[in-house]
């Protein structure tokens, strides 16, 4: 993994207080324990657990056509994020992956219910709370269908909770079902290394050890990392309120909403914050591209660029097609630039279990030192917590 700060200016010095600062956050970050649990991979899943995990997957991908994952922001974006970084565009994986839970559309669940008639399925259910609104809805619905089909539905179901508490796993517990644990130190958008993220991303037939010791080998990051947050501290001081993640390969898409939620709910609080926006390119070069050339100075960009791809050799150009995704890429940088829209190129050699785990570890790392930055708390999401308050209440009154 590699960061070019060609495009940003003076943004990258850091000043004599600001270095001070994050020591000082490197000290409370080795200190404190709590919801940190994912700074030491090794103790946030032990290899007895990876082991479980992909013996069980492997069961799995026989025993089913369609493999079910429900959950809601952290419990889904991490494993959605990675499985389609290395999905084949057009090949079909077996078993089918299908994410539910992550929305209330009746529509939705209805025709997964149809979906799935005549069709081995297994569930996973994921919720750290074990309370969530979406993914409640659709596990009651899923679980009641496998019910009625699935003689042997207790063993086509896992649940991946906090083993310690929360109606999820009292529930589980009940019904003698299959429970993985999130640990209680580890919240939603940081677990996406725990088997949160790694039991479905393991079915899906991705080599978890490699992910994890990708992940592993950034555990030395932090100073990288705090360069990172201090750059987007400084876009921001500067009014640069909007961050787009822009890839130039489109398997990154999920990956771009996995940073989504990992920065706007970690930093995004207090009045404080970027919001982060999905920016798929070159398919908006021709839309949105327009409003980051010219359009109000409050963009910035975090560019993700692939090195090696898969490749198709041009004889019009006497170029591979990468190679001017490559030129497009960096003339990008260069016009953006000139119209006040920075970016920063994060490189990584390939999409890889391995690399991909180092992109997960730098910026979890990268997004907790910033709200630390910020003075907020990294770990909560009371905005997130506000609206599912009110909607508890109007739910009780029915
Ligand atoms: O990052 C977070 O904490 C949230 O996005 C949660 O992951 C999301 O709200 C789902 O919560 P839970 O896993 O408890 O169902």
């Amino acid at each position: 993994m590699k960061i070019n700060w060609d495009f940003i200016g003076n943004e990258k010095i850091i000043s004599e207080a600001e270095y001070k600062k994050i020591e000082a956050i490197q000290e409370i970050m080795n200190k404190e324990k709590s919801m940190l649990g994912w700074k030491d991979v090794d103790v946030m899943i032990s290899s007895l657990e990876v082991e479980e995990i992909w013996n069980l997957s492997k069961m799995v991908r026989n025993a089913c056509d369609v493999f079910i994952v429900i959950g809601v922001g952290g419990s889904y974006l991490g494993s959605k994020a990675i499985i389609d970084a290395l999905r084949p565009y057009f090949s079909k994986s077996t078993p089918e992956i299908i994410f539910a839970g992550h929305q209330l559309s009746s529509e939705y669940l209805s025709n997964l219910l149809e979906y799935i008639e005549g069709k081995r399925v297994f569930l996973n259910v994921i919720s750290k709370s074990g309370k969530t609104l979406e993914p409640t809805i659709a596990f009651q619905k899923l679980y009641t269908y496998l019910k009625k089909h699935d003689l042997e539905y207790m063993k086509h179901v896992v649940v991946t909770t906090d083993s310690e508490s929360g109606f999820l796993s009292t529930f589980a517990k009940k019904e003698g079902l299959k429970v993985l644990n999130i640990p209680r130190e580890v919240g939603g958008r940081f677990s996406v290394l725990s088997a949160a993220g790694l039991f479905p991303i393991s079915v899906f037939g991705v080599d978890i050890k490699a992910l994890l010791q990708g992940a592993r080998s950034m555990e030395g990051c932090f100073f990288e990392a705090a360069q990172y947050a201090i750059v987007r501290k400084h876009m921001e001081d500067s009014l640069k309120f909007v961050e787009a993640y822009t890839f130039y390969e489109e398997k990154l898409s999920s990956f771009a909403a996995w940073l989504q939620q990992l920065f706007a709910e970690t930093q995004g609080k207090n009045k404080k914050g970027i919001l982060p926006i999905i920016n798929p390119n070159t398919t908006n070069l021709h839309s949105i591209g327009q409003y980051f050339q010219e359009g109000r100075d409050i963009l910035f960009e975090t560019v993700l660029r692939v090195e090696k791809t898969k490749d198709l050799f041009l004889e019009e150009y006497s170029q591979t097609m990468h190679q001017i995704n490559q030129i497009v890429l960096e003339q990008v940088a260069y016009a953006h630039v000139e119209g006040n829209t920075p970016s920063i190129i994060v490189t990584i050699d390939s999409l890889t279990p391995m690399e991909l785990g180092k992109l997960i570890y730098f910026f979890e790392m990268s997004a907790a030192i910033g709200g630390y930055l910020l003075d907020v708390d990294p770990f909560n999401q009371p905005g997130v917590d506000a609206y599912k308050k009110l909607v508890n209440q109007e739910l009780k009154k029915l």
